[in-house]
């Protein structure tokens, strides 16, 4: 018996929602597996200008187009479409070329990651990054093990792969029926019926004969292939068991195979991947875990993205809905700052429209209209007052300061580099021991300093300068002040404090950070931050911008 009343209304909502992202390193095909999600999900107009947003990104190197670029990947921040009863909400992660902590951010909104990985290259060095806030946060992961129709490792190699790179069981959910040249299906976990694929036919929902494996010798499938698949499908099934709750946990990834391009396997894949996606769950708060049929509405904000429409200048919240039903025009609480809102102009974002919503349940992303009063992990909410994990700041791996190129523009560029911060747009490190606090900028992802010197310039009207350092990753440190105060490291290191006044150490190398870890023991280094509830009282140095 749970001691509030269930909404039923809510509570079905959330059964049917699947809220996820798409992680890979670039170019082992998630443009084209949302593409070709998109048109199982009969959002075929969307499904097109995924593809035109990347063509249009990979083209352009003026930064002036930044914005119109900001504009169009805004709008599929989350893609929603309903699918055999399932309201599936695809959160947009974007890829190589503006890798930054948007992406990481993304995540925390997500209930399930799916993981596609290219047959030929296996895990690469960005899906691995991704993996591990997924793990962190015990996102459960589902590979894709995408273009089986190219030359690429044996299926049992990328499982290996999978273990060895990442230290997750790999657990096949279906297995390919030959892969290059000779892939002509895949044989399905639970039926043990394989799909064949009619080649070359290239249409959306392919013809495929469905095949018993005992009866696959009956089929047109070469002797050879067939031999192969039946021999390592009883491997396969003879070791590895899948455990649901272990793959909630984290501890175990099933897999797919198929191809995106061709669609082989994508429709086996989203009907698998729907029945293994967990619903919107109850999420940790400083109250407590909060189930998401309470009848109170509550969620929790992970993006914060300005301009989106240039004509109007504004700036959009992006909320991940954890419980209860948000209706237009509700009034909230926002616990941080404890003033009582009115949520006038709720937005679905949704391939160029932005369409005023009137209900959301558990799962759903809403775009909010901020006069500037949210910060990223803000909760708002109804009723009693509860606050989600704050989220965390994710190891950067670019480290620059940052100049004003104009000292009589010096306060503009003060102020925008403030709301730049409180918009998540970039980290700062200040030295404890400097007499001038200047700021150490910090990202996971070169982009993101572009971002933000475009964005002082066309928004501040402000030209800045940046100057790299030559560090290549930070590390958060804890201990006791004792151990803190006999810390020892190297002399091209930094000692610096983040903006919520956690100690931290920059390093010029790997090895260097190595050997202090090392000489150390006593001292917890760690390359992720800010977790807990502690983001409202942050008590960090202010820096002279
Ligand atoms: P990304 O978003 O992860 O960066 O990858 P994207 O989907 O853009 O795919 C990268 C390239 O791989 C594209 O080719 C795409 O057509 C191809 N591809 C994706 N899935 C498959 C597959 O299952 N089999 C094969 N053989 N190729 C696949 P491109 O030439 O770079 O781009 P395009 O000209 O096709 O747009």
């Amino acid at each position: 018996m749970s001691d509030y009343q269930i909404d039923p209304e809510v509570q079905r909502q959330a059964a049917r929602r699947r809220t996820f992202a798409i992680i890979s390193h670039p170019d082992a095909g998630k443009t084209t597996l949302t593409e070709k999600l998109l048109l199982y999900g009969g959002q075929v107009d969307v499904a097109g200008s995924v593809r035109g947003r990347k063509t249009q990104r990979a083209a352009t190197s003026d930064w002036m187009e930044l914005e119109k670029q900001r504009g169009i990947s805004v709008t599929s921040t989350a893609l929603s479409f309903d699918y055999e009863g399932y309201r599936v909400n695809l959160l947009d992660t974007p890829g190589h070329h503006d890798f930054s902590e948007d992406t990481y951010r993304t995540l925390m909104a997500a209930d399930c990651a799916v993981m596609v990985i290219d047959l030929a290259k296996g895990v690469e060095t960005q899906t691995e990054k991704l993996f591990r806030v997924c793990a962190l946060r015990k996102i459960p992961v589902i590979t894709f093990v995408n273009k089986v129709d190219r030359p690429g490792q044996e299926p049992l190699g990328i499982l290996a792969n999978l273990e060895e790179k990442l230290g997750i069981e790999a657990i096949p959910y279906n297995w390919p029926v030959g892969t290059g040249a000779d892939f002509r299906g895949v044989v399905d976990r639970d039926s043990g019926v394989a799909h064949l694929f009619e080649r070359g036919t290239g249409q959306l929902r392919l013809k495929y004969d469905s095949v018993p494996l005992a009866e696959l010798e009956k089929s047109d499938v070469d002797e050879r292939v067939r031999e192969q698949t039946l021999e390592e499908w009883e491997l396969v099934n003879s070791v590895a068991q899948f455990d649901k709750e272990l793959f909630l946990a984290g501890k175990i990834t099933p897999v797919f195979f198929g191809s995106a391009l061709n669609n082989y396997g994508v429709e086996h894949f989203l009907r698998g991947f729907l029945k293994l996606c967990p619903a919107p769950h109850a999420r940790e708060t400083d109250h407590g875990p909060i189930p998401v049929d309470r009848p109170e509405f509550s969620g929790f904000i992970f993006k914060i993205q300005a301009n989106l429409d240039p004509k109007h200048r504004d700036r959009v919240a992006f909320l991940r809905i954890c419980s209860g039903k948000f209706v237009r025009e509700m009034e909230i609480v926002h616990p941080r700052s404890g003033k009582k809102l009115k949520l006038p102009r709720a937005h679905r974002l949704f391939a160029q429209d932005r369409e005023t919503m009137d209900e959301g349940f558990p799962g759903d992303i809403i775009g909010l209209v901020n006069p500037g009063e949210f910060q990223l992990g803000d909760t708002l909410c109804e009723g009693k007052q509860v606050n989600y994990e704050a989220l965390p700041q994710f190891p950067p791996e670019y480290f620059a300061t940052l100049r004003c190129l104009d000292t009589a523009r010096r306060k503009q560029f003060g102020r925008g580099m403030e709301q730049l911060i409180e918009e998540g747009a970039i980290q700062y490190f200040t030295r404890p021991d400097a007499t001038r606090r200047d700021p150490i900028l910090a990202a996971v992802g070169e982009l993101q300093f572009d971002v933000v010197r475009f964005r002082l310039q066309t928004e501040y009207n402000t030209d800045t300068a940046v100057d790299f350092l030559p560090y290549v990753l930070a590390r958060w440190i804890t201990g006791s002040p004792e151990d803190l105060a006999n810390l020892h490291i190297p002399y091209t290191a930094a000692r610096v404090i983040d903006r919520l006044g956690n100690h931290a150490v920059l390093f010029h190398s790997k090895w260097d950070a190595e050997y202090t870890i090392k000489k150390h023991p006593n001292i917890k280094f760690s390359d992720v931050s800010g977790q807990g509830f502690n983001i409202a009282n942050a008590t960090a140095p202010t820096p002279a911008w």
